[in-house]
């Protein structure tokens, strides 16, 4: 299979992991004999700095013209603390999610059993889970009119959401849910706001297209409550884009870490593969941060956009082998990690490239 892989590997940490997500597909590539090519570019923090524009022009034609886009982190300290900056790194992943019509955003919570120990939650209330999370990624309040007051006493953010989006994403989670245990969550805050009644009336008549899936509707307070309470209730997720992005970052501590957690974001044309992490810069270029997610969004790429479910799954083994092995990266270790065994993100990679090749 002939491929051009775009690699933007962005800011702080995303610069180091992206290295093994591009590797682990450069090793697959190489033992099933796949010809995939690969150029970068730039976003984020380092595109400013570059150009002045978090996403300049060059990069986003590259993306529309590559066949799928492996993506690091994106984000700057700097800007945090700073609520005046008109410029700012987030704007480039959210106008290339915009722009490549990336609507769709799925998160598995894929939980290795090796890792049970490294949750902050209770083994006995996590063994078992396996969520996949649907979140609607170019609507919502992350996109609607933005406005404040000259002097500074007023702003606000427009939440709202269209029939079509609602229903493209909720055929897209359906789907998914149809090949898995036939059971679908849907989140909203339908008791309080419009677009979640919107986003219910639109999720019960797709439902009645999928009469062999289950399905159950929850406000998103409860679901934040019953996620960490009994997560193995979940299967499928389905969830606007504000309350996928938080109710994702609590799930990623069933996986152990947001280190571990991997998406693909679909729509109808060039796939957008990411860790669910930020760009840690406090960590930054210290050689600490997992590569698994990156190394686990591969695995999606290969999947999702290319259809190589047995090359993916090779990539999947080899994340599970290493950590049963009893290599850990410092954000999954316990007590009971034996320090020989902490390695840093070049190693980390390095094994899993290792469990690749072995199982050829
Ligand atoms: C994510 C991130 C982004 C989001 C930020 C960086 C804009 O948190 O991909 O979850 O909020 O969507
Ligand atoms: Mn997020």
């Amino acid at each position: 299979m002939k491929k051009n892989i775009l690699v933007i590997p962005g800011d702080g940490i995303g610069q180091e992991v992206t290295k093994w997500g591009k590797a682990a597909l450069e090793k697959i590539a190489e033992l099933y004999s796949h010809q995939f090519s690969f150029d970068e570019a730039i976003m984020g923090h380092v595109a400013i700095e570059a150009t002045g524009d978090p996403l300049p022009d060059e990069t986003l034609n590259k993306a529309k013209n590559s066949d799928a886009i492996l993506f690091g982190a994106i984000g700057h300290a700097k800007y945090d603390n700073d609520p005046s900056a008109k410029v700012r790194p987030e704007q480039g992943l959210l106008k290339i999610r915009k722009e490549l019509g990336l609507y769709a955003n799925i998160r598995p919570i894929l939980l290795f059993d090796e890792l049970l120990e490294a949750s902050s939650l209770k083994p006995a209330i996590l063994k078992g889970t396996d969520i996949l999370f649907f979140r609607e990624l170019t609507g919502d309040v992350y996109f609607g009119e933005k406005t404040k007051a000259d002097d500074g006493s007023y702003a606000s953010d427009l939440m709202n959401y269209h029939r079509y989006e609602v229903e493209r994403i909720a055929v897209k989670a359906f789907e998914a849910a149809r090949m898995r245990s036939k059971r679908l969550c849907s989140v909203d805050k339908a008791n309080v706001l419009e677009t979640s009644r919107l986003w219910r009336d639109v999720v019960q008549e797709v439902s009645k297209r999928y009469p062999d899936v289950e399905t159950e509707h929850m406000f998103i307070d409860n679901a934040a409550m019953q996620l960490v309470k009994n997560p193995r209730k979940f299967d499928v997720v389905l969830t606007a884009n504000l309350f996928g992005d938080i109710l994702t970052d609590e799930a990623s501590q069933i996986a152990g870490s947001m280190g571990m957690l991997a998406s693909a974001s679909i729509g109808d044309g060039t796939g957008f593969f990411e860790p669910i992490h930020g760009s840690a810069h406090d960590i930054a270029g210290k050689n600490i941060a997992n590569p698994l997610a990156s190394i686990l969004s591969a695995a999606l790429m290969l999947e999702i956009s290319f259809g190589l479910k047995e090359e993916a799954k090779v990539i999947t083994n080899a994340v599970a082998d290493t950590l049963k092995t009893g290599y850990r990266t410092t954000d999954i270790t316990n007590t009971s990690t034996a320090q020989d065994y902490i390695l840093g993100t070049a190693d980390m990679g390095a094994k899993v490239l290792e469990a690749i090749e072995a199982q050829k």
